[in-house]
Formats: structure tokens, C-alpha cells, sequence
């Protein structure tokens, strides 16, 4: 965790763009009586269109941006993700695969790629940033030109289920949440006001709709939450996953993400709650510096998710680790293809591979905090989608 005074300063047009988007917020502010709610806000600062953090420009994701996320690292999380979209489509007898939220289009492009032998009939790329679909575009038709035929964006989901499978990777943790504080035994929502022209941090009485989330929690991890502990909570998932399973007819739903159980999502001891900034590969707590510049995230409630998923329908098929969930659909035998395709490959990408197995696999580094929940509809996977079921801890 970094302090503010830590972070790298921007150049001056990216200032002026930070600028911007915090105009757009005061001008919502004027019109909403002085205060919004912190998912409001995270939904301006993050998807205002053409000036939020995953609606404009910016560089984002990789070395040059704000974060790497597991496809950004080379093809081996695409390479697991393709055996089991290969799998699944044979187990379905076609299919098509759906990526929601596909970042750089480097998965679409490797997954894609892995599957060139027998391709998906159609690879359908939900996603909202306008900015984003143009870099998919760009990313798949050099990558891949032969099979850009084979992809189609969508800016909402189809209205008539769809058989295949779907793939949400750090896309649950995107979504704007609400933050909560407790205080005299009651959550207050946290939101957002000016105080002397700053954007800053201020709470109101909790809406019913968070109260009873907040009480519902408590509930289920058998405590109440002290006062002063302050955590979030997305009020906003159930009706997305609601919304994905309503145009998801028969298959396989994977979401990978960091993320908890509820147990241990509000764990006691996790009193400052999960709230992350990423900006040039610092990561901090305070989601008013330079609006519009740093992404901003929340870890994701599994139970919360799994509860969703099943309220909607859906079978909950597995619920790992990222690691188990790798190690189980091939990691291993990715690394050694690549050995027999590519023999006497260069000792660099034989390192470079080695550190992203350790990366996607380590405790320390993605293997243990991001997790994968797997939701099926008519479903059941013929393959293994993990080697340790942590369902029972859901
Ligand atoms: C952290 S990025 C992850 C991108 C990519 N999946 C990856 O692994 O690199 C979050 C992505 O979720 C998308 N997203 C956020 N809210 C969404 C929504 N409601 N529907 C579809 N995509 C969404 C963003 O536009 C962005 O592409």
C-alpha cells in the first residue's frame, strides 16, 4: 500500500483530463443535493462515457499502464481457459464462447488462437467501453485476422439465451460497490461530498436495501459487525449475475477474480474493508486521487456471487483457487506444449514462462486471493475443474 505523496505524478493533458472527470463529479454532486452514494461515484469516475477510467483513453492495463491481469502475463491462463472452452463445446456439441469485459483482447486473441484447430462458431465480446472494443478490435485482427470473422461485439446481452461458455475474468471486481461504515451498531453508507473543493468521504443513514445486506451478513458469519468497521458490499451483482444467467441458456459460467467467502470477506479482523486503487503499479486506498486516471476495485464476495448465481437458476459447479482451478485444466501441460512446440526455445522465454506459472500459481502472487466460481445451467462438465472443492466454505 502506497501513500498518496508515493504515487507517480501525471503529465499535464492527463492532469487536465482528471480535471474533467472531477467537474462531471461536482456537476453530479450540485445535481444530487451535495452528496452521492461511493458506488455512484465509482460508476462516474470509472465508466462516465468517454471520460471515465475504463471509457476513455488511458493506457490501463500491462507494464506502461496501472495493473496486469493474468492474460496480460503470456498465453498459459488463456491456454487453461481454452482447454475448457474446447471441452465444453465438444461436451455441448457447439456452442458459442462469451467473454464479458474483455480488457486488451489479449485472452480473445490467445484463446482464440488455442483453438484454431476447432474454433467456436462465434466468440461474442460483451463490453461496455467503447475505448476498449477498439483495442480488442486492433489486438484480434492482428493476432488472429483469420478467425476475426468468427468474433462479434455486443453492447448488451443477447436477448435469446445463448448455449457455450462464458468467461468474466476480473470483471465481478469492476463492478461499482457500496461502502459501509458501522456506527453505534448501524451501517451508514459512505458516499462522496466537496469539503473545502475536495472530494472527500461522508456517510449517510443506510438505505434499507444496505441495511439489510449488512444485516444479512452479520447473520451469516454469526457476529455483528464492531463499530468503526467499515467494508463493501455490492448491492449491484445479484442483478448482473441475474442479467448473465437470463441470457444464458445451457453451459458453463467461469468467473475468476481476487475475492473471499463471506467469512472471510468480513472477517473481524478486515475492519478497513477491501477498497483498492491501481495507478502505474502502485496500489493505495484512496479513491479521490486524479478521478478518471487510476482504476478502482473492490474484491468480490464469492458466497455472495455463488448465492446469485444459484437464486437465478444456476448450479454451483466448483469454487477454488485460481492455482487449484490452473492445475487442474492443464497449466502443467500448457508449459510443456509450448517445450515440444517450440524446441530449443530461448532460455529468456523458458525463464519468462516460469515466472508466469509462478505468478498465476504462488500463494503470494495471484494462486491463492483470486479465486475461480464456476455456474452451470443443464450442465455437467466431463472434465475436472478443480483438484480441491472449496464449495463446502461458500
Ligand atoms: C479489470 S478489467 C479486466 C479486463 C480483462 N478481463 C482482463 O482480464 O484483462 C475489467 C473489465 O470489465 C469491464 N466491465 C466492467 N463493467 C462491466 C459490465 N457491466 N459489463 C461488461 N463489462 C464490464 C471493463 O470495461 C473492463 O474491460
Amino acid at each position: 500500500m502506497h501513500n498518496r505523496s508515493e504515487l507517480p505524478v501525471p503529465d499535464d493533458s492527463a492532469l487536465a483530463h482528471s480535471a474533467r472527470v472531477a467537474d462531471l463529479v461536482g456537476a453530479r454532486l450540485a445535481d444530487s443535493g451535495g452528496w452521492i452514494s461511493f458506488a455512484d461515484y465509482m460508476d462516474l469516475v470509472l465508466y462516465a462515457p468517454g471520460l471515465g477510467y475504463y471509457s476513455a483513453g488511458a493506457q490501463k492495463f500491462g507494464p506502461a499502464g496501472d495493473f496486469v491481469t493474468a492474460p496480460g502475463l503470456g498465453s498459459l491462463f488463456a491456454g487453461c481457459l481454452a482447454r475448457v472452452a474446447g471441452q465444453t463445446l465438444d461436451q455441448l456439441d457447439g456452442g458459442v464462447v462469451l467473454e464479458v469485459g474483455g480488457g486488451t483482447g489479449a485472452l480473445a486473441a490467445d484463446v482464440l488462437r488455442a483453438l484454431r484447430a476447432n474454433p467456436p462458431r462465434q466468440y461474442l465480446l460483451l463490453e461496455v467501453s467503447a475505448d476498449l472494443r477498439e483495442r480488442q478490435h486492433a489486438v484480434l485482427a492482428a493476432r488472429v485476422p483469420e478467425l476475426l470473422d468468427r468474433v462479434q461485439w455486443l453492447d448488451r446481452l443477447p436477448a435469446t439465451p445463448l448455449t457455450g461458455i462464458l468467461i468474466a475474468n476480473e470483471v465481478l471486481d469492476a463492478l461499482p460497490a457500496e461502502r459501509f461504515t458501522m456506527q453505534d451498531g448501524n451501517p451508514r453508507q459512505l458516499g462522496v461530498r466537496l469539503q473545502g473543493g475536495k472530494l472527500s468521504w461522508s456517510s449517510m443513514p443506510a438505505p434499507a436495501a444496505l441495511e439489510a445486506a449488512v444485516r444479512t451478513i452479520e447473520q451469516d458469519i454469526g457476529n455483528r459487525l464492531p463499530d468503526g468497521y467499515s467494508s463493501e458490499i455490492s448491492l449491484r451483482q445479484p442483478a448482473w449475475i441475474a442479467s448473465l444467467a437470463a441470457s444464458f441458456g445451457q453451459g458453463l459460467a467461469l468467473f475468476t477474480d481476487y475475492g473471499y467467502s463471506r467469512r472471510e470477506y468480513y472477517h473481524p479482523q478486515r475492519i478497513e474493508g477491501t477498497l483498492a486503487c491501481h495507478y502505474r503499479h502502485h496500489w493505495h486506498a484512496d479513491p479521490f486521487f486524479l478521478p478518471g486516471l487510476q482504476d478502482i476495485t473492490a474484491w468480490v464476495d464469492f458466497s455472495a456471487a455463488a448465492r446469485a448465481g444459484a437464486a437465478a437458476g444456476l448450479d454451483v459447479a466448483a469454487y477454488t483457487t485460481q492455482a487449484h482451478f490452473l492445475l487442474a485444466t492443464g497449466i502443467l501441460q500448457e508449459m510443456e506444449t509450448d517445450g515440444i512446440r517450440n524446441p530449443g526455445q530461448s532460455p529468456v522465454r523458458t525463464q519468462a514462462m516460469a515466472a508466469e506459472l509462478r505468478q498465476l500459481l504462488m500463494p503470494g502472487e495471484m494462486g491463492e486471493r483470486f479465486k475461480m466460481l464456476a455456474l452451470t445451467r443443464g450442465f455437467e462438465p466431463g472434465f475436472e475443474l478443480t483438484v480441491r472443492d472449496m464449495r463446502p466454505g461458500l
